[in-house]
């Protein structure tokens, strides 16, 4: 088995450079990961997965204008001090999950807006000659069983590089990195074996419908082939290639079809999607939006 197959995966990337513009006027001073679905912002849900997966490391590339991100995870003295004075211990146990431990958490600037591959790449000396994750907080995914967990475990038998994988329409395809499956390989169970990944293809030349979906578990090598900052779709530099070329070295690939439901809260209907999906899933709030749902559902039913 390649050393990597044993090696622990204890560090994270969360690439969080991204202007937000699909989110104006709220992102013109609220980094979007900061956006909040129901009570919880976006990257404390990819922190809560991390965390579930076993990393221990968590390594944020951002940019200019990001410092909500890094206040958001410090201890707030005064604040916690005036609940405890008014006996909110409930509410200091909330606080608690957003506290990090001194030296788990870094901060680099991606200084040029210059792809994903990029803003992983910024993050190379931090890494060094482990296998790491990436998540990206746009993608929102609820499961029984956090996505980046069962990742880590199918990985623990493959080694090499993992990329959670989803079905997506032929309409869909051209949005997303798409995986080329392996010749004779089965695409209907959780680990698929690739032979190449294709960067938001053109109409009608997907490879496969298995998009990509934002979490990685990638091999060192991939920060290699980062080095040579080779432009792709978009004629931004793309980890999808960088992971390409590691296929195409022979550096075993799989995509892993996840189990759990997916939401794209880099847009607005997928946020507002997210939202419901996870106020119904929390007894305070469920019933009284079951009843406001199906009331202005009827209404709009009347209305046709
Ligand atoms: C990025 C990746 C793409 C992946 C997608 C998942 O694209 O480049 O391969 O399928 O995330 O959300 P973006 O959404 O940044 O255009």
């Amino acid at each position: 088995m390649p050393r990597s197959a044993k090696q622990k995966v204890t560090k994270a990337i969360f690439p969080v450079a991204g202007l937000g513009t699909r989110f104006l006027p709220a992102t013109k001073s609220v980094p979007k990961e900061i956006m909040t679905l129901v009570d919880r912002p976006l990257v404390q849900y990819a922190i809560d997965e991390a965390r579930a997966a076993g990393i221990k490391e968590f390594i944020f590339v951002t940019s200019r204008g990001k410092g909500a991100l890094e206040d958001y995870f410090d201890h707030a003295p005064a604040l916690e001090q005036e609940l405890r004075k008014k006996g909110k211990d409930a509410l200091l146990e909330v606080l608690k999950d957003t506290n990090m431990d001194s030296g788990a958490i870094a901060y680099i600037r991606q200084h040029k807006a210059l792809g994903l591959g990029h803003a992983v790449w910024c993050a190379r000396r931090l890494i060094a000659n482990e296998p790491f994750a990436v998540i990206l907080p746009d993608d929102v995914i609820a499961a029984e069983k956090p996505c980046l967990q069962q990742m880590v475990e199918a990985y623990a038998e493959t080694g090499g590089n993992m990329v959670a994988t989803m079905e997506a329409s032929p309409e869909q395809t051209s949005s997303y990195g798409v995986l080329d499956p392996s010749a004779g390989a089965s695409i209907s169970g959780a680990v698929v074996a690739a032979r190449g990944m294709v960067e938001k293809p053109a109409p009608g030349t997907a490879p496969s419908n298995l998009a990509v979906i934002g979490r990685y578990i990638l091999g060192p090598s991939v920060l290699r082939n980062l080095n040579q900052m080779k432009q792709g779709a978009g004629g931004e530099i793309q980890l999808t290639d960088a992971i390409a070329e590691d296929i195409a070295a022979a550096v075993p690939t799989h995509g892993f079809r996840f189990k759990g439901e997916r939401y794209d809260c880099g847009s607005k209907a997928g946020f507002l999607q997210a939202t419901v999906a996870f106020a119904l899933s929390r007894p305070e709030l469920r019933e009284d939006l079951m009843g406001y749902i199906s009331k202005v559902a009827q209404v709009d039913k009347a209305a046709e």
